[in-house]
């Protein structure tokens, strides 16, 4: 089976639904939980799932970013994965990274790529007067959120929503999409999947 490991920096609801679907005839299984950050919700999480984790912490690299970069590179060397799944990492990472592991590497973001990159998107797509808002899977590329898309799933934007209530929205169709992306990417399978 293909190993994973899930890198996060926060309660890691994305990381749960991966590991989650990865029993029975999946061609995939998580051997690793990385967090940025040491107080991270989804570490916890991951320990009660029995998958091993393992803290990188940022704050230990300040004006070094190629240095936290090498130690990421080494800590998940040590565990050889597959294939990495950012789920909710919310560091930007470039070429020491996404150099090492292109092809292998996934992100999910909460928006319709390539609208939206960066942060906020739940607040710009509502400021925006948008009428569908949604999450799109992608391969990492050394372009912040720019690598070629490989899922989307659409929502839409109603009335009095704020960027919390979008948010949650989104959030539950995320924990369906990835774990659908996933699977087809450790099949080799490359196609973009739009889930209705
Ligand atoms: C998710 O909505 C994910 O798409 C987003 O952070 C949240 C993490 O939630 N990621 C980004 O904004 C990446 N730039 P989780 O920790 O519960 O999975």
């Amino acid at each position: 089976k293909k190993r994973v490991a899930i890198l996060i920096s926060g309660g890691g609801s994305n990381m749960v639904t991966l590991v989650n679907s990865m029993t029975g005839d999946h061609p995939a299984r998580p051997c690793l939980v990385l967090s940025n950050v040491p107080a991270a919700g989804g570490l916890a999480k991951a320990e009660a799932l029995g998958i091993s984790t393992a803290i990188v912490d940022h704050r230990n690299f300040t004006g070094d970013r190629a240095g936290f970069e090498a130690a990421l590179n080494e800590v998940l060397e040590a565990h050889s994965p597959d294939i990495i799944c950012l789920a909710g990492f919310m560091r930007i990472l470039t070429e020491g990274f996404t150099g090492h592991w292109a092809g292998r590497c996934l992100n999910i973001h909460p928006s319709l790529l390539p609208k939206y990159k960066g942060l906020h998107t739940h607040q710009r797509a509502i400021e925006a007067g948008d009428a569908e808002a949604g999450c799109s899977v992608h391969e990492v590329t050394a372009e912040l959120d720019g690598g070629p898309v490989l899922g989307q799933v659409r929502v839409p934007v109603l009335p009095g929503d704020d960027a919390a209530s979008l948010a949650a929205r989104v959030l539950a169709e995320e924990h369906k999409l990835y774990p659908a992306v996933l699977r087809r990417y450790a099949e080799g399978n490359r196609t973009p999947l739009y889930l209705p």
